[in-house]
């Protein structure tokens, strides 16, 4: 599977913020944004990664996360010139997925809990159609909302409907078969000009392949569209660091549990960053690693 990463857009809800930066690599707790989506694409096993943002932010992209050799994977970076939707993503991409299963996430997507390594990895395995994952939310009307029969087959989908059918909100994560740049190239525009992510999931559904994952509960799926969004989203993450001393989502973490690089490789990328607390905590996973690769907690 190829994975990409879609960070455009202009964050206007988050004015002045994105006015000079980019919304995905804004700070949520210690780490960029992008750091969350990108470990969870890692996390279900994905090593090549596209990145695709504005022009004029795609140099910062490169300047902080390089061409991932140094986490054992392999990123690049393609410009979206204008905000032509998420479904633009598989037209920017269609070369780099070569004809391969794909998964989107969205840049400024959080995910958060327990086993969901397990999950990512035996959804991204043999994907067929498409797979979603739903998350119950009080407000599904900002969301694209589904609907599933009993066997977790989307029946209904809807994007942001002024009367939802569900509360289960469609979340910025989404794995395709192969197909997907084909069936891409059968949707037109919509009213607003753009790709739209949910007509592409609608023709899988339409085609009977397109299945709904639930994130249940005990999940966390962040919002960070507005300043307090964001601010709540550091302090989860910040609040459950600080109380179990791990990090989540750190990248070189990720990487070495993953077997993407060694705990000596781990240690360096640590070691680069040595005045911060992350840097030390990537130095410290490293150390325990090298001494005994087993009993120490997965994270999810
Ligand atoms: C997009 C999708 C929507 C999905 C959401 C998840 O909405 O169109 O279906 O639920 O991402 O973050 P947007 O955030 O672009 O309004």
């Amino acid at each position: 599977m190829k994975g990409i990463i879609l960070a455009g857009g202009a964050g206007t809800r988050l004015h002045p913020i994105t006015l000079a930066i980019s919304k995905q690599l804004l700070p949520v707790g210690d780490k960029p944004m992008i750091y969350y989506p990108l470990s969870v694409l890692m996390l279900a096993g994905v090593r090549d990664i596209l990145i695709i943002t504005t022009p004029a932010e795609l140099p910062k992209f490169r300047q902080l996360l390089g061409d991932g050799s140094r986490l054992g994977i392999n990123l690049s970076y393609a410009p979206q010139e204008r905000p032509n939707g998420i479904a633009d993503a598989f037209v920017i991409g269609a070369d780099h997925i070569d004809g391969d299963a794909a998964g989107l996430v969205l840049g400024d997507n959080i995910f958060h809990g327990n086993s969901f390594s397990d999950v990512l990895e035996k959804e991204s395995r043999n994907v067929s159609g498409c797979v979603l994952f739903g998350y119950p939310v009080q407000d599904p009307e900002r969301y694209g909302v589904g609907e599933t029969d009993e066997y977790g087959r989307l029946v209904s989908l809807e994007e942001k409907p002024a009367k939802p059918r569900s509360n289960r909100a469609i979340t910025g994560l989404y794995f395709y078969d192969r197909t997907v740049v084909d069936i891409v190239k059968s949707i037109r525009p919509s009213q607003r000009g753009e790709l739209e992510i949910t007509d592409v999931n609608r023709a899988y559904l339409e085609q009977g392949r397109a299945r709904l994952v639930d994130l249940g509960r005990g999940f966390a799926w962040l919002d960070t569209g507005t300043p307090e969004a964001l601010l709540q989203a550091g302090q989860y993450v910040r609040t459950l660091e600080e109380r179990q001393g791990v990090r989540i989502a750190c990248l070189e973490e990720v990487a070495l549990r993953m077997g993407f690089i060694d705990a000596e490789q781990c240690h360096r990328l640590g070691a680069e960053m040595a005045n911060s607390g992350y840097g030390r905590y990537v130095m410290s996973i490293a150390g325990e690693w090298a001494q005994s690769p087993l009993p120490l907690p997965v994270p999810r």
